[in-house]
């Protein structure tokens, strides 16, 4: 048996995220200034062949079964089809492939999506925050909600699906279009799923009385949605707790018309799920993250370019996840969770993935 990416808490992690690139085609206010940031330089970020070589220890060393690119935004890099691919052609310890999924905010999807379908990909999670283009304009800064909407479309044809649509509610900005989003979603058969803010803007501008909170969003669904709760055991390693939807009014079973299916709720900061979490992370620049937030980072980027052994690098791994914190920001499980002075880590949440 593959020894596994254990840690002290007794957790495994199972589940790699991969960040390709700190770099954004769009500015969401709750992620990155309009100016942007200052991006990695490229002689720090790992070469395609570098990220396949650390994926395939994960996978084969490591007892990783799910690899998620994420960003900044992965299709920015060139690279990523074929990273895809590699990784798809690996198998695990269990002898299957791994599953890979793309976290995105679909912009070029119509270009790539039969691209990356055909190279293995799993499937796609997507962020959308509003379906109305002014606001889409305003929390992005740049004006392309048809070319999003035309990349999730481009997503599910392509076989991409069950396609998650991400969506942030900010307060006084979208915080009213909870059930829009949703007729929306359900009709185009994408699985909505609310995000509470967290603090891993680069200004530190969170503010937690701003938040939309799971409560929030939940109450306002419930103004044209009946909601029932699905069983916890179908969350799975999913962050998201899931409801069975239906719109008020709809007659069970002989509104045919009426869409329904389910939502779901990213509660982060309400109800931390830090103690089920079976993440590991690689930035673009070659650091292991044990947990999005918490300040150490492991440089495995030089034991690399050092010539490290498979197995040494596969050791630095193990031994890093081993140290990992119990929940955001704390050691100390009884104090799990953000306090009103929330815990920032090292780096925005678009150089960490
Ligand atoms: P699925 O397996 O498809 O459910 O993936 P996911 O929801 O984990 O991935 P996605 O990239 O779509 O992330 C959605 C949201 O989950 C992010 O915006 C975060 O709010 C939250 N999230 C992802 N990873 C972590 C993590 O390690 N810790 C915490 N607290 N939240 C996370
Ligand atoms: N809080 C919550 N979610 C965030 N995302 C980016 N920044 C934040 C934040 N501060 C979301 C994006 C994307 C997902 C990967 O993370 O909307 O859907
Ligand atoms: Fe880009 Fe995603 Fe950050 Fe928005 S949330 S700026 S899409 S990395």
């Amino acid at each position: 048996a593959v020894p596994g990416l254990l840690d002290r808490h007794g957790r495994t992690a199972t589940d790699l995220r991969v960040s390709l690139t700190d770099r954004c085609n769009l500015r969401c206010t709750y992620c990155m200034p309009p100016e942007g940031l200052d991006w990695t330089p490229a002689s720090q970020l790992l070469s395609d062949e570098e990220v396949i070589r650390l994926i395939t220890i994960a996978v084969t060393h490591l007892g990783i079964t799910e690899v998620r690119f994420t960003g900044g935004e992965p299709l920015l890099r060139r690279g990523l089809e074929s990273i895809v691919a590699a990784t798809s052609a690996l198998r695990t310890a269990h002898g299957s492939a791994p599953e890979t999924s793309l976290t995105t905010n679909a912009l070029g999807l119509t270009r790539r999506a039969a691209g990356l379908a055909q190279a293995g990909l799993t499937r796609v999670n997507a962020s959308l925050d509003t379906l109305q283009p002014e606001r889409f304009a305003r929390i992005t800064h740049r004006d392309r909600l048809p070319d999003v909407l035309a990349g999730l479309r481009a997503a599910a044809d392509a076989g991409l699906g069950p396609i998650k649509v991400n969506a942030v509610l900010l307060r006084g900005i979208n915080d009213d279009e909870a059930p829009d989003l949703l007729t929306w979603a359900l009709r185009e058969g994408y699985q909505l799923r609310f995000i509470e803010q967290m603090p891993l803007d680069p200004h530190g501008a969170w503010d937690r009385s701003q938040m939309i909170d799971a409560d929030q969003i939940l109450t306002s669904l419930a103004a044209r949605f009946d909601l029932t709760p699905e069983p916890s055991s179908v969350r799975g390693s999913s962050p998201a707790e899931l409801w069975h939807v239906r719109p008020l009014g709809a007659v069970q079973d002989e509104d045919d018309d009426e869409p329904r299916g389910t939502v779901g709720v990213i509660a982060s900061v309400t109800r931390p799920f830090c103690a089920d979490c079976d993440r590991t992370r690689l930035t673009a620049d070659g650091q292991v993250r044990e947990c999005l937030f918490g300040s150490r980072e492991h440089d495995l980027r030089s034991l690399l370019r050092c010539g490290a052994t498979d197995a040494q690098l596969a050791d630095v791994w193990r031994a890093a996840m081993w140290g990992k914190v119990a929940g955001h920001g704390s050691d100390d499980p009884a104090a799990v969770g953000f306090d009103q002075q929330a815990p920032q880590p090292t780096r925005p949440m678009s150089a960490i993935g």
